[in-house]
C-alpha cells in the first residue's frame, strides 16, 4: 500500500465536501502532491452561467501554481458513488502542462475514502500536446 497515495485519498474526500455545485450535485475532490512532496487539495466550484466552472483537479493544480511550485508527481481524484471519476478532457491536457507520461493519477472512492485504481496520464491522454512540442518549432 502507498501511503502517500491513500492519504491524498482522504484528503481528496475531505475537500469534496466544500464543492460547490448547486447545479449538477456532483462532488468532486482531488489533491495534488508536488515534486518536493507538498500536498494541494481543490473542489470543483460550479457557475450560474455554467462554462466558468472549474473541476476540483484544476482547482488544485491552480493551487499548486499559486504556492510557487511547478511539477506534478501524482493526483488523487474522487467523485461520488461507486463509479470512478476520471478527469475530464480539460483537467487532462492541464495535468499534462506540469506532469510527465508517467505520472500516476489515483482514482478514488468516497465510501472507503481510498484508492480503487491507479492509472498513468498517458493512458488517458495518449499522443498528448505539451510544451515540448511548441519548443521544438523554435
Ligand atoms: N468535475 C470535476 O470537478 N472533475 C472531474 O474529473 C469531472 C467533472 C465536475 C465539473 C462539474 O462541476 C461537475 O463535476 C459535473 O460535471
Amino acid at each position: 500500500m502507498n501511503k502517500t497515495a491513500e492519504l491524498m485519498a482522504q484528503k481528496a474526500c475531505e475537500v469534496m465536501q466544500n464543492a460547490y455545485a448547486p447545479y449538477s450535485k456532483f462532488h468532486v475532490g482531488a489533491c495534488v502532491e508536488a515534486e518536493d512532496g507538498t500536498l494541494f487539495v481543490g473542489c470543483n466550484v460550479e457557475n450560474a452561467a455554467y462554462g466558468p466552472t472549474n473541476c476540483a483537479e484544476r482547482s488544485a493544480i491552480f493551487s499548486m501554481i499559486s504556492a510557487g511550485k511547478k511539477r506534478i508527481k501524482s493526483i488523487a481524484v474522487v467523485g461520488p458513488g461507486t463509479e470512478l471519476c476520471t478527469p475530464c478532457g480539460v483537467c487532462r491536457q492541464v495535468i499534462r502542462e506540469f506532469a510527465s507520461p508517467d505520472t500516476p493519477i489515483y482514482l478514488c472512492n468516497s465510501q472507503t475514502k481510498s484508492v480503487v485504481k491507479t492509472v498513468t496520464l498517458d493512458s488517458l491522454l495518449p499522443l498528448s500536446f505539451g510544451p515540448e512540442n511548441l519548443e521544438a518549432n523554435k
